[in-house]
């Protein structure tokens, strides 16, 4: 029955290659969205995960973490987050820079948004190299917050992205090779 629902959700990520860039293979979750027993599959087995962790906030990061996370902060009575990219968010931030294969980029967080002790999910659709979660978990833990765990549903276990979370737990749906 996982191993069905798993598949149901892989089957539905369309690979398409040479996008944005020449070499790169672009998972695309849109195609996901558009099969409603394989998207409910996908928030279920978060739901099914989180909803006992006793987490009180969801973080969601631009862009496909909006689309993923507050579906799951809702099921489970946890607040949502948006980490955002930079000059989107109208309050007092912080922000942490990150480093791409080409320059760096950077997420902002609310302040005030999560208390310190609260507990705390970071959710994105997707993890490669690792930078855009470990800035993710860098805003949470500035403001006082316990990261939990990291959820994403599709890893690249090629560009060893788990190896720069510092050890902080991972929790992915799908690999994709
Ligand atoms: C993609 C993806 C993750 C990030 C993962 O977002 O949705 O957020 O890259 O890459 P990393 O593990 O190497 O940091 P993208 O940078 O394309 O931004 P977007 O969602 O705003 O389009």
């Amino acid at each position: 029955r996982l191993e069905s629902k798993i598949e149901g959700i892989a089957s539905s990520i369309r690979v398409v290659p040479h996008f944005p860039k020449p070499g790169i293979m672009f998972q695309d979750i849109t195609t996901l969205l558009l099969n409603p027993k394989a998207f409910k599959n996908t928030i279920d087995l978060f739901v099914e995960r989180y909803s006992r962790m006793d987490i009180s906030v969801v973080a969601g990061v631009e862009a496909r973490g909006f689309i993923f996370g507050p579906a799951i902060a809702l099921a489970i009575g946890a607040k949502f987050i948006p980490l955002r990219k930079p000059r989107k968010l109208p309050g007092e931030v912080i922000s942490e820079r990150y480093v791409l294969e080409y320059g760096t980029d950077c997420l902002e967080m609310h302040v005030g948004a999560v208390q310190p002790g609260e507990r705390a999910l970071v959710v994105d659709d997707l993890i490669a190299t690792g930078g855009t979660l470990c800035a993710a978990m860098n805003l949470l833990e500035r403001a006082g917050a316990e990261v939990v765990e990291c959820a994403c549903v599709i890893e690249l276990p090629e560009l060893k992205g788990r190896e720069r979370l510092n050890g902080k737990p991972l929790f992915v749906l799908v690999e994709s090779h």
